[in-house]
């Protein structure tokens, strides 16, 4: 048999693996194997762990609504007071709720990229800086035993310095009084912009009063601390120390979703339904 047979009888695999260790073709084919079986095993658990990342990602997001919605009793699990919020999907411009959405299936993040499904925003149009907004928003309502709205919770989201902060703005029945704000996902800097999740300052949100005598928002996140004796007190938050820039991105985002270009005609509706 000449040499080249002998090279082919077992195929081009069985010919390099038959080659001295050192040889460099070996090492480039070793090398060339690892990286293709290391990058099946990471595609293979990425398409498979996805379903699971969806369902904790689907947790965390009603975790957090339950948590600024304030319905979870003693002995109660996230499931179970969940039940006590309605949710409702807002067509902004109008603010008139709709069916023709299922809110379950509803992204944010989605729909700000679709074209269908939102609209560019100016330049004027957006302190937020969100750049599309979508055309429908999800509503949170909780309900006291005779029906009137207890609290409502409100999506929100905007510009800190880095990233994009996306929380949730919890009012109380006199749909103006802040009952809880909390961002569940953004990439500020940790002990800077970051503070934004510091309980502490999250604290500080409750009672404060958004709108102004006209409807107006009004929220002002002020550089130091807040004098309860300075003109309205009410309507000022502390900033964050040494992330002034993340502190403008809140009160820019919290004014903008409260205005007319957010959720202002939803508001509106309701204060007009309750007369
Ligand atoms: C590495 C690094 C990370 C920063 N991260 C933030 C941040 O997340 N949010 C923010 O507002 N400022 C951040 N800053 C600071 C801003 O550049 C800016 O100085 C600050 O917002 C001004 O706030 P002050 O007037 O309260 O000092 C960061 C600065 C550095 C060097």
């Amino acid at each position: 048999m000449s040499a080249p047979d002998q090279k082919t009888a077992g195929g081009p695999l069985a010919s390099i693996l038959a080659l001295p260790n050192d040889h460099p073709k070996k090492t480039v084919f070793m090398a060339l194997a690892v990286c293709l079986s290391c990058s099946v095993i990471v595609a293979s658990a990425a398409v498979g762990l996805r379903p699971l990342q969806v369902a904790n990602q689907e947790a965390e997001r009603i975790r957090n609504i339950v948590e600024v919605a304030g319905v979870r009793q003693a002995g109660q699990t996230i499931q179970e007071a969940f039940r006590n919020v309605e949710t409702v999907m807002v067509r902004l411009a109008d603010g008139q709720e709709t069916d023709a959405i299922d809110p379950q299936t509803f992204s944010i993040e989605r729909a700000s990229k679709d074209p269908q499904m939102s609209r560019a925003l100016t330049r004027a149009e957006d302190p937020a800086n969100i750049k599309r907004l979508p055309d429908h928003m999800p509503v949170y309502k909780v309900r006291a035993a005779d029906g009137s709205i207890q609290a409502i919770i409100l999506p929100v989201h905007g510009a800190g310095l880095w990233s994009t902060l996306y929380g949730f703005l919890a009012l109380e029945g006199d749909l103006r009084t802040v009952q809880a704000l909390k961002f569940y996902q953004h990439a500020e800097t940790p002990g800077l912009g970051g503070e934004v999740d510091n309980p502490n300052w999250r604290a500080l949100w409750r009672g404060k009063v958004v709108y102004d005598e006209q409807w107006q928002p009004t929220v002002e996140l002020v550089k130091g601390t807040v004098d309860p004796a300075m003109p309205g007190a009410q309507h000022k938050v502390d900033g964050l120390a040494g992330a002034t820039l993340t502190a403008r991105g809140v009160e820019n985002l919290i004014n903008f979703w409260l205005g007319d270009g957010g959720y202002g005609p939803f508001i509106a509706r309701l204060r007009n339904e309750r007369g």
